[in-house]
């Protein structure tokens, strides 16, 4: 097989990729090891940036976002028994749309299939060659089961963290950061009406809680948990109970609506950078190159931004000849992986409880939370990065 462009992964990354190289005009064929329902229905972010948005629209995908997503002009920061609302227009002149990854990744395939794209189904790629000449190959199993090898001009791997892209790249010319957390998140599903109009994100001395939602009738709710945590150890009850009290306010005006949960799984926290993103002519992009903790909801459209950012470098190479935007690539993306992990890692610093914390660093949260309720521009820098900035 040959193409112009080989994706591993049908991920949002790999997704989005092949649709705006399509709407470019350059060839694209996506590598899958899973197949399309376990795609569509791996249950992961909801919150998308300002300027996401605004690309999946100017792409032609904005419409059932529009139409069923919620635009969000704030989020609430709750600590100490109160609510602190920050304002997303006013600070910023930006909102965010909650969309989930699941509904993007629906809509992007059934978008690839009906312009007649190549989405290769339970096809995993083994291997990846020739990445320092002009005619690299992607190695894979094909359904069946026999080995495959797709011909390209660029590979470019969004296989997330556990794919075989990173570790293409030779040892000698690859850095790489690395933090991992000691706690991770319980995330639920569950039927019933959020209990807010905008997200809550909760600090409280038991542990960080987030409420999300999905649908006017489906709730999306998070808990802090310890590291290694099995869902097992869970029941529905102990949830709900966690959760109401996490949330609590102290004038006990608000309550947590319960409902029957449909999904349970658990996140483990970690920051990690992969540096350059590219490697002749192997690129990465999202999951594949850089993880954050999901704190600020950044990963999804960090994603996002790489291989919109990567559909242009390879644009100006095929309409104009012009490698710069190619050359340019890691650079200019990293400048922008490195703020979001600046910012995932400190909004997850300042809201969960660390089991190693001292009474110091628990006054030191509370003293920073104190601060964005009280100071406008403390309250625009977490605004500004949550929305998603554009300078950068
Ligand atoms: P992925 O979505 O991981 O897609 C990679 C694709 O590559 C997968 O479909 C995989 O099957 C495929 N693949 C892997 N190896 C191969 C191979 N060898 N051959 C072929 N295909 C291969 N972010 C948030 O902002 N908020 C959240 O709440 C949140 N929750 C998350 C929960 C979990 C469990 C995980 C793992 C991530 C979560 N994230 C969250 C992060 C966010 O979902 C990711 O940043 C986003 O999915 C990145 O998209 P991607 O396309 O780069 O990678
Ligand atoms: C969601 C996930 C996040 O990590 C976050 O910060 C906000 C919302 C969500 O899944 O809805």
């Amino acid at each position: 097989m040959r193409t112009t462009v080989a994706i591993i992964g049908a991920g949002p990354a790999g997704l989005f990729l092949s649709h705006l190289l399509h709407l470019h005009g350059v060839d694209s064929v996506v590598l899958e090891r899973r197949d399309r329902d376990y795609c569509e229905r791996r249950q992961r972010a909801g919150v998308v940036e300002h300027g996401v948005a605004e690309a999946l629209r100017e792409s032609g995908l904005g419409r059932r976002m529009d139409r069923e997503g919620f635009r969000h002009d704030g989020i609430e920061l709750r600590f100490d028994g109160r609510g602190h609302r920050i304002d997303f227009p006013d600070l910023t002149g930006r909102h965010v749309m909650i969309w989930a990854q699941t509904e993007i990744v629906k809509d992007l395939i059934a978008r690839r299939l009906a312009d007649g794209g190549q989405i290769l189904f339970e096809a995993e790629a083994t291997a990846v060659e020739g990445v320092e000449s002009e005619r690299p190959r992607v190695r894979f199993a094909s359904p069946e089961g026999d080995e495959d090898v797709l011909e390209c001009d660029y590979v470019v791997a969004c296989d997330g963290f556990h794919g075989i892209g990173r570790t293409s790249l030779p040892e000698e010319v690859v850095s790489t950061y690395d933090k991992v957390y000691p706690f991770a998140w319980l995330g639920i599903l569950a039927d019933v009406p959020p209990s807010c109009d905008e997200l809550i994100y909760a600090r409280h001395e038991r542990g960080f809680a987030l409420h999300s939602m999905r649908s006017e009738t489906v709730s999306r709710l998070y808990l802090q948990v310890p590291a290694e945590t099995d869902t097992a150890a869970w029941s529905d009850d102990r949830i709900w109970s966690e959760l109401a009290a996490r949330f609590e306010l102290a004038d006990g005006a608000w309550k947590l609506g319960t409902g029957p949960i449909t999904d349970k799984s658990i996140t483990p926290m970690r920051s990690f950078v992969t540096e350059p993103m590219r490697h002749g002519r192997l690129f990465l992009a999202g999951d594949a190159a850089h993880i954050v903790p999901p704190t600020g909801a950044k990963g999804l459209n960090l994603a996002m931004r790489d291989v919109m950012l990567l559909a242009e470098g390879l644009r100006r190479r095929y309409a104009e000849g012009d490698t710069a935007g190619l050359d340019a690539y890691s650079d200019t993306a990293l400048r922008r992986v490195w703020r979001a992990e600046h910012f995932s890692y400190w909004m997850t610093s300042l809201m969960h409880t660390d089991p190693a914390a001292t009474p110091f660093d628990n006054r030191m949260q509370r003293s920073y939370l104190e601060h964005i309720a009280a100071c406008r521009p403390a309250a625009a820098q977490l605004a500004e990065n949550y929305t998603g900035l554009p300078e950068v």
